[in-house]
């Protein structure tokens, strides 16, 4: 079965040690949310995942199918399964969402079989209209440039539409929710609903609990200060949202300080 194990992670950022061991495990099949305040290190832990140069991992490891994804270069990451759906995605104009999501395709496929053509256009075509439908997009989206001009909520929607396409075995999610309204938060989390099964895992890294009543976690952690502190169910994000972070800090104050 594949998971993700992430030990004893320490990542740096311009000298400044933001993670500071931290520990997770996620199956496939399992959905998790991590939560924690602004600062913490959730970003930088989805950034270190999906290798971006910024981030200094110092030590530690994650494995997935018994590889250490942290020495692989980020196509590597992704071709053995790994997704990232940025909280701040970029415009790429000049690149439309259709030719940006088959050269993705394809490079997926040439990894795994270098022989391969690439994914006949109808068969491309009919496969993006399908996903589309899904989260509810205008087909019209398939001819724009990669999140130019883009709204919030379409630009989050783009992200979760490149996760349909390419079908990750763990996607990491972070804080799709937020900028969202109501209703791109359904639509979204619908999405992401629509994939879980035994073939996909999530971390879903959230600021607030709101999302966590679409996209229902099998697992809540809590992030402080570089590591995660806390573990337990969905119960664990409800005393979140009723109580706030407060009690974490004092509990862990000497991690903290
Ligand atoms: N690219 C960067 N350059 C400098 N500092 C950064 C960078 N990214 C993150 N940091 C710092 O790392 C800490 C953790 O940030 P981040 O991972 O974005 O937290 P979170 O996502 O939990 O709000 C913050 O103190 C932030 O200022
Ligand atoms: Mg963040």
């Amino acid at each position: 079965m594949s998971e993700l194990v992430i030990k004893n992670l320490h990542v740096s950022v311009e000298g400044k040690e933001i993670l500071k061991g931290l520990n997770l495990t996620i199956r496939k099949g399992e959905i998790h949310a991590i939560m924690g305040p602004n600062g913490t290190g959730k970003s930088t832990l989805a950034y270190a995942l999906m290798g971006h140069p910024h981030y200094e991992v110092t030590e530690g490891e994650a494995l997935l199918k018994g590889e250490n994804v942290l020495e692989l270069e980020p196509d590597e990451r992704s071709h053995i399964g790994l997704y990232l759906a940025f909280q701040y995605p970029v415009a790429i104009p000049g690149v439309t969402m259709a030719n940006f999501l088959r050269t993705a395709i394809n490079s997926h496929r040439k990894a795994a079989d270098p022989e391969d053509k690439g994914v006949p256009i109808p068969e491309f075509r009919t496969m993006l209209k399908e996903r589309m439908d899904l989260l509810k997009m205008d087909h019209s989206f398939a001819g724009r440039y990669l999140n130019e001009g883009f709204s919030g909520g379409e630009k989050k929607r783009a992200e979760i539409l490149q996760m349909a396409v390419l079908q990750p075995e763990i996607a990491i999610l972070d804080e799709t929710d937020s900028g969202l309204d109501i209703d791109a938060l359904r639509i979204v989390s619908e999405g992401v609903n629509a994939l879980r099964g035994s073939e996909f895992g999530a971390l879903v890294i959230t600021h607030y609990q709101r999302i966590l009543n679409y996209i229902k976690p099998d697992f809540v952690h809590i992030m402080l200060d570089g590591r995660v502190v806390e573990s337990g169910g969905p119960e664990l994000a409800l005393q979140l949202e009723e109580q706030g972070y407060d009690w974490v800090r004092e509990k862990y104050s000497q991690v903290a300080a």
